[in-house]
């Protein structure tokens, strides 16, 4: 069967930064270190009044179609995943196509375009649509761009401000990729749930606590869905785990539970046991509260454990590196997990053709997923080519008060004319409204 996966990535942040312990928390009167220590999080990335998701997205497909070197006639499809859609109707790909045709000649009128919905883990939903397309032979050779695309802003002093983000990841899907072959197995956790939900509005209703809990038990069935199908998870079959990052502290709290999941009935456990015991067994207990318990203290004893945290170290940590200077982006936010883990990989100089992943994405309302990737030959030069380093360094620092301006230029419900804080340059912009309501576009030299 021929390899289909990920063939490049290309990220796009907001052009603006909000430092989250230096000006964020003395401004909620807030102790810094719970944002760096707790939540995980240094700073969070925020449009500028010229950009949004329509500018993100496209500035990311161009700077991929550029690279790899592709016109519109290469591309056989356009999905974009998000949940900042200004739109009910009209798919924000059909004005990301409209952006890319104003730069090249000929136009994508052969596309087959759409927009995915379920909170986070849309994206990945959009990945496996191009996967499928491709697999059942529907592609005419073609490749397929998805998108995912936010703006993940909170009403003010709701508790989730702290974990704001924007942003757009590109992603190339083909068959016989460079970067990561995407595996046919992948497992589900769903259940209908309303711990995050925009019935009909801009900002979320959050229960942010719940959420916490919803995602740790759809990703744990997930995961028990995948191994049903690609047989049981071990820590060493994984160079990296990239998960859904809507804080690192989230993500830690998954990790220590996937470890426990991943070692019971391995010598693992067997080599711990000495030190803090074997794993509590449901049957040894009289009820679920007395079992839970002994469950919290043996993953509270694991994760003081050297065996546990050198593989965080190397296989989950690295993962975080760029959400901690993003914050969440929703729909791209797994998929910055992955480019963080090739990146680190990269830096080590580490030997990663062939290693796999195994990566767990996540969306709100809710719905995990999980698959396995393994590393195509082609993955040194497409992480080398990502630029989102020099795009974090040229981002606009805001003080508090330009931060409260941007949030309400970007507020539907608010009517601000706010002066832009960056110059654009060679990029895509909103240029105001149509005649029927539509954002309109222009690319600026
Ligand atoms: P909060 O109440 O502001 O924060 O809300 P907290 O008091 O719970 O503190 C957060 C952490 O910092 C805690 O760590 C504190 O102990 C620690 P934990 O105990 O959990 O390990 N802390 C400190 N550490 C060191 N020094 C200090 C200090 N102070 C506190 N001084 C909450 C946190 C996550 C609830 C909030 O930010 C929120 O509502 N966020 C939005 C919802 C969310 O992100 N949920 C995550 C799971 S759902 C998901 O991922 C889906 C999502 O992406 C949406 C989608 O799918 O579309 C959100």
């Amino acid at each position: 069967m021929t390899a289909v996966g990920i063939d490049a990535i290309e990220i796009r942040t907001g052009r603006l930064k909000l430092d989250l312990p230096n000006t964020f928390a003395p401004a909620q009167g807030e102790d810094p270190e719970k944002y760096t220590k707790g939540l995980g999080l240094h700073a969070s990335s925020f449009p500028d009044s010229y950009e949004d998701i329509v500018t993100m997205g496209a500035n990311a497909a161009h700077r991929l179609m550029e690279r790899k070197g592709l016109t519109p006639e290469d591309v056989g499809r356009i999905d974009v995943a998000t949940e900042s859609a200004f739109d009910n109707s009209k798919p924000v790909s059909t004005y990301v196509a409209g952006c890319l045709e104003q730069v090249y000649d000929g136009d994508f009128h052969h596309a087959n375009k759409g927009e995915r919905k379920f909170a986070c883990v849309a994206a990945t939903q959009a990945v496996d649509d191009a996967y499928n397309w491709i697999r059942a032979g529907r592609n005419r050779g073609k490749a397929a761009i998805v998108i995912a695309t936010d703006t993940a802003l909170y009403a003010r002093d709701d508790p989730g401000e702290a974990t704001q983000g924007a942003g757009a990841v590109a992603m190339l899907i083909t068959e016989d990729p460079s970067l990561v072959e995407i595996s046919a197995e992948q497992g589900y956790g769903s259940a209908d749930e309303t711990d995050f939900l925009k019935p009909q509005q801009q900002f979320p209703s959050v229960d942010g606590k719940r959420s916490m809990q919803v995602y740790l038990a759809r990703m744990r069935e997930a995961v028990e869905d995948f191994e049903s199908v690609a047989g049981a998870t071990h820590p060493d079959d994984y160079a990296y785990i990239p998960y859904h990052t809507p804080f690192p502290g989230m993500v830690r709290k998954a990790g220590l539970l996937g470890y426990r999941h991943m070692i019971r009935d391995t010598s693992i456990e067997d080599e711990l046991a000495d030190d803090i015991g074997r794993q509590p067994r449901r049957e040894a207990f009289d009820d679920d509260e007395t079992y839970e318990e002994a469950i919290r203290d043996y993953v509270d004893a694991l994760a003081e454990t050297d065996q546990y945290k050198q593989w965080y170290a190397a296989t989950v940590e690295p993962t975080l590196e760029i959400s901690r200077k993003v914050g969440n982006w929703y729909t791209g936010s797994v998929h910055i997990a992955r480019a963080s883990a090739l990146r680190d990989a990269y830096d080590k100089d580490l030997d990663l053709e062939g290693q796999r992943m195994l990566v767990g994405s996540y969306g709100s309302g809710a719905q995990a997923e999980v698959h396995a990737e393994t590393v195509r030959e082609g993955w040194r030069e497409e992480v080398e080519a990502m630029n989102v380093d020099e795009q974090l360094d040229r981002r606009y620092e805001l003080s508090f008060e330009e931060y409260e301006e941007i949030h309400d230029a970007h507020n539907h419900d608010v009517d601000s004319d706010v002066e832009e804080l960056t110059t654009p340059d060679s990029e895509f912009v909103f240029d105001g409204w149509g005649r029927m309501g539509e954002r309109q576009y222009r690319y600026v030299e």
